[in-house]
């Protein structure tokens, strides 16, 4: 007897259920989906206990037809297709008429809609896929659909949900991104009651960024403009200052889905190497529209991935969109020296006499003390309106000003103001940039005449103090030491070509299969960096006699390694990767060969780091995203002893 059953469609339709809904989050997905495909202006959307007992979508979009109503939940019933040939150029976000049907076999569905053009709403009700009443009803214009007592039919399914709480948060993540990739229109998330969530939906796409992910992340940002062979990409990309350390910051919309793309997202990492740590990953709000013809969107169950059919294209595109914006956007900072008080410029102070601790113990009222550090402390009774009393007679700076029972660190500056480096607000960049080539970019750094110059002094053995042009100079001589040695190394600055050492002993360097293969593929660029060396086939070793100047001995095996590795499994484009690799590989060289902060120089160190500074303005960030160097201008500092 044969052992194949053919199963009946409600066990088809669980089956096929599982693939697209799988927790409320997909759920509220996919209603929201269906909101935007219907030119919705505002929807809203309301779970309770994470969305496990209730979800609510409702818009005011273009609703049901009554005499569409009972389709809407059949399994491959869509509005949105017709014929096989439409699924290569999909338009909307649905496509395959199943999120309805899935949805409503596992769980109580309503749907109420009115479409602009009929007099009265309908209104459907569903339990467990079958449909148990339709009638007509009044309502405005647009649908509203409540999902109740998911998978109270699938227990098997039920049990994987997690925590309420835990699906809420899906449910906000999910609305996030939903709400992102259409910043015309209005959204709202409400939560057991709570509102969790809420845009504007003015259509600006700074406005969407500022209200879904907070004012922190907004404000450190770079706009990103390009566009390249019927590819537009667009949107924010996240400052140096701005990282993260999970790739959940980082959201790519493909003509306003969201979707995990990893050729966009190898991309945008490549296109920060060098400027943020390698452990670090950088975030983005970034559009890429393309011709729906150019991609296939039906490659995914949750339609979270995409296949594009030119993806060294989105790679390029996206690759040097966000380079050029970072190169062209990252500038020294400023020290700004937070303005005195006015108190402490008032002709009354100005006849008060300096008194030490103890004196000016004296006149302090009781519940306030001087402590060690000449900071004003208070006993924890006393209240904020004393504090501040107290706080405006005797000290003039609000941030010295410290409760009794947390001492500041030892080593808090002592009446030093405050500072802020603001990283400076970058100018839009709009030019198309795709026509760069890599090795346009590879360019020499411009240098400028020196200027004349004074070294005050290294402060901590740390921070280099020059005197130039009305201005002080401060430089971290470990980061800036590192990015000359890198620039030195990759053949930017003039007169540094990566002149190699031989090695008297050439150095074994031992190599998985792939690893070796890249090796061989990429020799040319390996002796390009300075490196010479025999292969071994048969025993997968590289043997270097030769090795690039800037690298320690004692690094090289891991140097090269690394670089072999990096080649092995590039992603996108073979000249980026390999580009990339040289640039981690070098910076590690540079990192490891550079000055050590704490360490004290000998003045002709410290001197070629200045004028290296000085002459190259184009070097600004360490690899790692801290800035090298910070001006602080006379005219601030003037300010700050009321000079001015
Ligand atoms: N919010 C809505 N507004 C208007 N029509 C809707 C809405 N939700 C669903 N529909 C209709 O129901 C159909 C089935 O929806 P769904 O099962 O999600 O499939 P798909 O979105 O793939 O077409 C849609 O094609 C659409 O015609
Ligand atoms: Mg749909």
């Amino acid at each position: 007897m044969g052992k194949i059953n053919v199963l009946s469609t409600q066990v088809a339709n669980l089956i096929a259920a599982g693939e697209v809904v799988d927790r409320p989050a997909s759920v509220v997905k996919e209603l929201m989906e269906n909101s935007i495909d219907a030119h919705a202006e505002h929807i809203t959307v309301e779970i309770k206990n994470g969305g496990v007992s209730y979800i609510r979508v409702s818009d005011d979009g273009s609703g049901i037809a009554p005499e569409d109503m009972p389709l809407a939940l059949k399994r491959h019933a869509t509005s949105k297709i017709e014929k096989a040939a439409d699924l290569s150029a999909i338009f909307t976000l649905g496509f395959r008429g199943e999120a309805l049907a899935a949805i409503s076999s596992v769980s109580k569905v309503r749907i109420l809609s009115k479409t602009e053009d009929a007099q009265n709403g309908t209104l459907l009700f569903a339990d467990g896929g079958e449909i148990m009443e339709v009638r007509e009803t009044g309502c405005p214009k647009g649908t509203t659909i409540t999902v109740e007592e998911l998978f109270a039919n699938v227990p098997a399914r039920r049990k994987f949900l997690k925590k309420d709480s835990t699906e809420a948060a899906a449910v906000c993540a999910a609305v996030e991104k939903v709400a992102l990739s259409h910043p015309e229109i209005a959204f709202r998330l409400i939560s057991d009651g709570n509102v969790k969530l809420e845009s504007a939906g003015d259509g600006k796409l700074d406005h969407a960024i500022y209200s879904i992910l907070g004012k922190d992340f907004a404000k450190r940002l770079l706009q990103v403009k390009c566009h390249s062979d019927g590819v537009d990409v667009y949107g924010y990309i996240g400052r140096s200052d701005n990282v993260k350390p999970t790739r959940n910051f980082q959201n790519f919309f493909i003509n306003h889905r969201y979707v995990k793309s990893r050729t966009a997202m190898a991309a945008l990492e490549q296109a920060y190497s060098s400027y943020i740590a390698p452990e670090k990953f950088p975030s983005c709000v970034l559009f890429i529209d393309i011709h729906p013809g150019a991609v296939d969107v039906n490659v995914h169950p949750a339609k979270l991935e995409v296949k594009f059919s030119n993806e060294k294209l989105i790679f390029d595109t996206v690759y040097y969109a966000v380079r050029s914006t970072i190169e062209k956007n990252i500038d020294r900072p400023d020290l700004i020296l937070r303005s005195p008080s006015p108190a402490a410029h008032s002709t009354l102070n100005a006849f008060v006499p300096v008194m030490d601790r103890a004196e000016r113990q004296t006149f302090m009222p009781e519940q306030a003390r001087i402590d060690r550090q000449g900071q004003i402390a208070f006993a924890s009774s006393v209240s904020d309106q004393f504090r501040e009393q107290v706080r405006r007679e005797w000290n003039p700076d609000p941030a010295q000003v410290t409760p009794v029972k947390e001492p500041l660190p030892s080593e808090a500056p002592k009446f030093a103001p405050q500072i802020d480096i603001p990283i400076p607000q970058a100018p839009v960049y709009t030019e198309p940039v795709v026509q760069e080539t890599v090795t346009q970019a590879k360019a020499e750094i411009a240098e400028t005449p020196l200027p004349d110059y004074r070294i005050i002094g290294a402060a901590f053995n740390t921070y280099i103090f020059v005197e130039t042009e009305g201005r002080v100079v401060i430089i971290d001589k470990h980061a800036a030491h590192e990015r000359i040695l890198f620039e030195s190394l990759r053949g930017k600055l003039r007169g540094f070509s990566p002149a190699p050492q031989m090695l008297l002993v050439p150095i074994t360097v031992g190599l998985s299969q792939s690893d070796f293969h890249a090796v061989v593929e990429y020799a040319d660029s390996f002796r390009e960096v300075g490196f010479d060396f025999d292969l071994e086939h048969d025993q997968r070793q590289v043997k270097l006699i030769q090795i690039p100047s800037a690298l320690k001995i004692s690094d090289v095996e891991d140097v090269f390694a690394t670089m072999a590795d990096r080649l092995a499994d590039g992603t996108g484009n073979v000249e980026i990767t390999k580009q990339d690799a040289y640039e981690r590989a070098l910076y590690q060289a540079s990192c490891k060969a550079a000055m050590k902060g704490g360490r004290s120089d000998s003045e002709a160190d410290m001197r070629f780091v200045v004028e290296k500074i000085l002459t190259i303005p184009d070097i600004t960030v360490c690899p790692h995203g801290r800035p090298v160097v910070i001006n602080l201008s006379k005219h601030d500092l003037d300010k700050q002893f009321g000079r001015e």
